[in-house]
């Protein structure tokens, strides 16, 4: 699949204020500045649709776009970052929190890791939070270009065996990299089968 069309409809501080829960839906989460914003730009082909920075804390508010007229990717800020004060966190958490229990267009959420980091305890007590609230997800590696080709598997490979510590299943895992325009056509395909799915349920 290739989009075709990508547009910014609304920014919501709650989840009451998103758009009618009326076609699929698919959110990117993770670590202010892991790359949720570029992964989306990456995806629909559009440099600056979604606004990235250097800084972490750039997205702060859930942000929809529409896909192709058909489907909504949401940017939403990150978690974990200390420059936020503790209130402003807790807020975020909360509007974050919220959102996932209550969108009920939500189909997947992708979480985003830093393939360079060994696993962070917010992100491991991220992917808890979702598991355990059966909230379908997958994980995304980002900044891949930012490591040797030869030890993205192994990386990749070590963040499955830790999990696999705590849960029996492993979710399924992606690897991206905005800079070199890596893994997205396995990333829409993905999603493109969870569309066809929802329009045709058994
Ligand atoms: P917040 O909105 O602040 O939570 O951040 P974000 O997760 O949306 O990150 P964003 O997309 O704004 O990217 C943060 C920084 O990382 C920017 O400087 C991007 O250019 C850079 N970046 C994002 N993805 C990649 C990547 O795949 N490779 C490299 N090398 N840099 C990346
Ligand atoms: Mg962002």
């Amino acid at each position: 699949m290739q989009i075709k069309t990508a547009k910014f409809v609304i920014s919501s501080s709650d989840y009451r204020q998103c758009p009618a829960p009326d076609r699929p839906e698919y959110a990117f989460i993770g670590r202010s500045n892991v790359g949720k914003s570029s992964l989306l730009n990456l995806l629909t082909g559009i440099a600056g649709l979604a606004k990235t920075s250097s800084t972490p804390g750039k997205t702060q508010l859930i942000n929809h776009f529409l896909i192709d007229e058909a489907w909504y990717m949401v940017d939403l800020p990150g978690y974990g970052y200390a420059k936020v004060g503790k209130a402003d966190r807790a807020k975020f958490a909360t509007m974050i929190e919220q959102y996932m229990r209550e969108r009920e267009n939500l189909l997947c959420v992708f979480v985003l890791i830093d393939i360079r980091l060994t696993p962070q305890k917010n992100d491991v007590d991220f992917i808890g939070w979702l598991g355990e609230r059966g909230i379908p997800f997958v994980l995304v590696f980002t900044k891949a270009d930012k490591l040797a080709k030869t030890t993205v598997g192994g990386k990749v490979e070590a963040y499955g065996k830790y999990l696999e510590s705590f849960w029996e299943e492993l979710p399924k895992m992606f690897v991206t990299s905005a800079e070199t325009k890596t893994g997205a056509k396995e990333i829409l395909n993905f999603i493109d089968q969870i569309n066809q799915e929802n329009k045709n349920p058994d």
